[in-house]
């Protein structure tokens, strides 16, 4: 028996025109509209949605994980969108958010930003509401233990950077602790990578060398990110070796750059000596319309000790 993940992330929804009036937006948003205006907008479309719903329904997946930028510029109807969106999907209780840079391009009040998905970013716990405090969740599904993270902070204008900070780091270390105990194959969910790829330092996780800290003292048995829209593999120092963190591309994009829509199908099951992690991954062709494979992998992982 093996346990099916989804990862799907940077859906980056299309604004409707009724979403976006150029009133209402402050400085940042403003630069995040002119560059939907002049680019984004052919690169993020609903053109992928219909074959990409029909392709994660074929697969009938246990638990879907989303890890952010699922809008565009922050504003209280894309959140309304999105939301609308989620409920089409299925229970919340079997898809799991966290919020990308762009969810925070600005302070939205949690009613009408993020509080929009609280459902769908509730640990099992239920706990704090309301702002980064809800941030790690822990979610147990299955053989997993998804622990859901917070990077996305209001940065200046032209940084898309993330940060996590003391706290959510510290709580960070007591979840995997509890749930390396349990036994459980620990799924950390983040929005951006935790090493410094494509963009610098301007699109980077500031405290990414403390949060490789918390993984290589704790251990995890998965990383999950979004944020560069392209599928990566890289593998993190763990207490008992590698742990993989893997990147997925936009769930909607229909352009090559940097990537075209894509998501991964995660299959996770257990022996007596090894956890086995297959990754399938799924990539949009607009040719068909349709998504189709391009490229599967195994990995043995050990078990937490
Ligand atoms: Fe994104
Ligand atoms: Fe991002």
């Amino acid at each position: 028996m093996s346990f099916s993940l989804a990862h799907l992330s940077d859906l980056h929804l299309p604004p409707t025109q009724t979403d976006v009036s150029w009133r209402r937006l402050n400085g940042k948003q403003f630069l995040a509209f002119l560059s939907w205006r002049r680019k984004r907008h052919r690169v993020h479309t609903f053109q992928p949605m219909a074959a990409l719903l029909a392709d994660l329904a074929s697969y009938a997946p246990d638990h879907i994980a989303l890890t952010g930028d699922l809008v565009n510029f922050a504003l209280p109807a894309e959140f309304r969108a999105v939301r609308q969106w989620l409920d089409q999907r299925g229970a919340p209780t079997d898809i799991s958010v966290i919020p990308g840079n762009h969810d925070l391009t600005a302070q939205v009040s949690w009613q009408d930003g993020l509080g929009q998905w609280d459902a769908w970013m509730r640990g099992d716990a239920g706990g704090a509401r309301g702002g980064a405090e809800c941030f790690p969740f822990l979610r147990r599904r299955g053989p997993l233990a998804l622990i859901g993270l917070s990077t996305a902070v209001t940065t200046r204008v032209f940084s898309a950077a993330g940060q996590l900070g003391r706290p959510q780091l510290d709580r960070l270390g007591k979840l995997l602790a509890e749930t390396s105990r349990e036994g459980l194959f620990r799924v950390v969910l983040i929005h951006h990578p935790p090493v410094m790829s494509r963009g610098g330092e301007r699109k980077a996780l500031r405290d990414r060398a403390a949060f490789c800290a918390v993984l290589k003292r704790q251990g995890a048995e998965l990383v999950l990110h979004g944020h560069h829209h392209v599928t990566s593999v890289v593998g993190l120092s763990g207490p008992n070796g590698t742990i993989p963190s893997m990147g997925v591309p936009a769930a909607l994009a229909t352009t090559e750059k940097p990537e075209i829509a894509g998501w991964h199908l995660h299959r996770i099951s257990r022996t007596n000596a090894c956890w086995q992690l297959t990754t399938l991954v799924r990539r949009y062709d607009s040719a068909s319309d349709s998504f189709r494979q391009a490229a599967e992998w195994t990995i043995d992982l050990p078990l937490a000790q």
